[in-house]
């Protein structure tokens, strides 16, 4: 299982924004991951599509938007304009998500449901077969810097069961050193993570570098002694 790093750039230094996706990226970063909030949805606002037409602009890598909107289905369109390569939206916001999923695929872009800390796996059981990524919550959508649930990740072995070993699935929220085993156990491997990357001690590469090692480790990949 390739383990990716999605650095959000929500807490990036926005006044460098390219400066901090080149380095992200030479850290080997193999997805930028773009938070969306309408305010509504979620009790906060963040990025459109003009933020992420800016990220695209910049990237070398993929650019994954997290629409955590009400209505995914009207504004996708406006961000796969921007040039979103990913388009995530949450299945509690949609009454019908292998339609959304379908739409978005015929639009050129890849499909990812996501799923808050409670809601059971069941609920993206429709898009078995057809999304093209996952992305369980482990903090109530809405914020960075919260802390990681684990709880989030307990329905990650059914995802995994019921989408296969192939498939991404991503976790978002509260990920950092520490916390990325837990969720790579669990059978995560696509790393959302923001203040562990922008907010930590040490500069965004190193900390991509350390997120990406204990996460390896965690499965037994890690670097052999010398
Ligand atoms: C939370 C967002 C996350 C968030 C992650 O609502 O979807 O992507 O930015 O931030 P950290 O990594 O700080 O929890
Ligand atoms: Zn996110």
């Amino acid at each position: 299982m390739q383990i990716k790093i999605a650095p959000s750039i929500l807490d990036c230094d926005l006044t460098q924004l390219r400066q901090s996706v080149a380095e992200v990226e030479e850290a080997g970063a193999e997805l930028l991951h773009v938070d969306v909030a309408d305010g509504h949805f979620v009790p906060n606002i963040m990025s459109g599509p003009r933020l992420t037409a800016a990220v695209k602009q910049v990237a070398t890598v993929p650019v994954d938007v997290h629409l955590m909107i009400t209505d995914p289905a009207e504004y996708a369109p406006a961000f796969i304009r921007a040039g979103a390569d990913i388009v995530l939206f949450h299945v509690e916001a949609v009454d019908d998500a292998p339609e959304l999923v379908r739409f978005l695929q015929g639009q050129g872009v890849q499909a990812g449901v996501v799923v808050k800390p409670d809601t059971p796996a069941s609920a993206v059981e429709p898009v078995a077969g057809l999304a093209d990524c996952l992305m369980a919550m482990t903090v109530q959508p809405g914020f960075s810097g919260q802390s990681f649930m684990e709880s989030g990740c307990a329905k990650i072995p059914q995802l995994r069961q019921m989408f296969g070993s192939d498939i991404d699935i991503y976790v978002d929220g509260g990920i950092g050193p520490e916390t990325a085993p837990v969720a790579v156990r669990y059978g995560a491997n696509v790393l959302a993570a923001s203040s562990a990357v922008f907010n930590a001690d040490v500069p965004p590469g190193e900390a991509i570098a350390r997120l990406r090692e204990t996460a390896l480790e965690a499965l037994g990949e890690g670097k052999s002694p010398a």
